[in-house]
């Protein structure tokens, strides 16, 4: 990591927000602070913020409640926003690159270029073809101004802005180092989309998103079990744990079962078109994140649809915990702070991967 100062990792998400801080010191990084916050439904619909009133008082409300001083902050995008390819060319310098890039992003993005931020890594260079390998990356400027002037109006300072995708995957990388030699897929499946990112040899090779995830399988239980939406999330919650598991009506795992199917379902589809066009023979290990990944019947459902190990991330297994970290947050809702906790990792003077 580079110098500079570290910034709070800030996640708005469908249903929440969440932050984390960390701190640096001689024995290396340690979890300093985190916070919580619910949304309301309908403040956020298909990413786009509906209400941002809301979300302004979200965030002040969460820096206050976890104590965080520091106004320096990563945001992220993800969604339907974003879009990243892989991508050859002749191998070139740095500043060729720079200059082509847009060129090459107006013949590999669905975007009107005009209306989007264009980025790159340059993934693997193959002298002996006289090609680069580089991944391609565009977020629409609307989408990504929007998050920036919502941070500013709760008095924060947007110093970074990432995808959801890649900072899971700094995360990954801060805990498990990436291998050099094998392609697993990370799937940060949250309340309103499963994301997928493929890594390969080191570097993501493939992202998309599914459609479905936690707000669906909370929907199919209000359609059938007949139950209010919140009563819905509550006896989803309660699946999730072995303890209070056992009170729930045997048709609630079987909903859950079936609908955990139908999203793993979705997912293997974008495992398949993958494994079709990469030229990768196979996937090694599924990580599952997200709010949703602490549900047993979805791992399960992934591990049946693609036969391959099904792992739920550890965010912090590398990460001391510092006694000043609310653990009434971290321990029930780790899983979902995990593209907070990859944001928190980036510095203010880094330049962007
Ligand atoms: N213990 C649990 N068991 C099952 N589902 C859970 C559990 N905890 C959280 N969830 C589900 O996880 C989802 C929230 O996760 P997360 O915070 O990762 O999503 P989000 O970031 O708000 O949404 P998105 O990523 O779609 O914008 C909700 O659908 C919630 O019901
Ligand atoms: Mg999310």
């Amino acid at each position: 990591m580079s110098e500079g100062n570290p910034l709070v990792g800030v996640d708005i998400g469908a249903t929440s927000i969440k932050v984390c801080q960390l701190k640096e010191s001689r024995k290396g990084l340690t979890l300093f602070r985190v916070g919580y916050c619910a949304l309301q439904p309908q403040t956020i619909v298909d990413r786009h913020v509906m209400n941002s009133q809301a979300v302004v008082e979200g965030l002040k409300q969460v820096f206050t409640d976890a104590k965080i001083k520091q106004r320096d902050v990563a945001l992220s995008v993800s969604g339907q926003s974003v879009i990243s390819r892989k991508i050859t060319v002749p191998i070139m310098t740095t500043a060729e690159l720079d200059e082509q890039i847009q060129w090459e992003a107006e013949n590999h993005i669905p975007f009107d270029i005009k209306d989007v931020n264009v980025d790159y890594e340059i993934l693997r260079r193959r002298p002996e073809a006289g090609q680069m390998d580089i991944l391609l990356v565009a977020a629409k400027r609307d989408e990504i101004n929007d998050y920036v002037q919502i941070a500013k109006q709760a008095k924060l300072r947007p110093l970074v802005v990432d995808i959801d995708a890649f900072t899971i995957q700094n995360l990954f990388e801060h805990n498990r180092g990436l291998p050099p030699d094998q392609t697993f897929a990370i799937i940060n499946v949250g309340a309103t989309q499963a994301s997928i990112n493929v890594v390969s040899r080191g570097a993501s090779a493939f992202t998309r998103d599914v459609a479905n995830a936690g707000n669906f399988i909370t929907e199919q239980l209000v359609k059938q079990i007949g139950v209010p939406f919140e009563q819905a999330e509550d006896m989803k919650v309660q699946a999730s744990q072995p303890q209070g598991a056992s009170a729930l009506p045997a048709r609630v795992f079987q909903v859950l079962d079936t609908v955990c199917d139908t999203v793993a379902g979705e997912i293997q589809r974008s495992l398949d078109f993958f494994l079709a066009t990469s030229g990768e023979d196979r996937i090694s290990r599924i990580f599952l994140t997200g709010g949703t990944a602490n549900l047993p019947q979805l791992g399960a459902a992934v591990e049946r649809r693609s036969r391959v190990g099904v792992e739920v991330m550890q965010p912090v297994e590398r990460l001391p915990i510092e006694k000043e970290v609310d653990q009434q947050i971290l321990v029930p809702r780790v899983s979902q702070l995990s593209v907070a906790l990859g944001l928190s990792m980036r510095k203010s003077k880094e330049k962007r991967a």
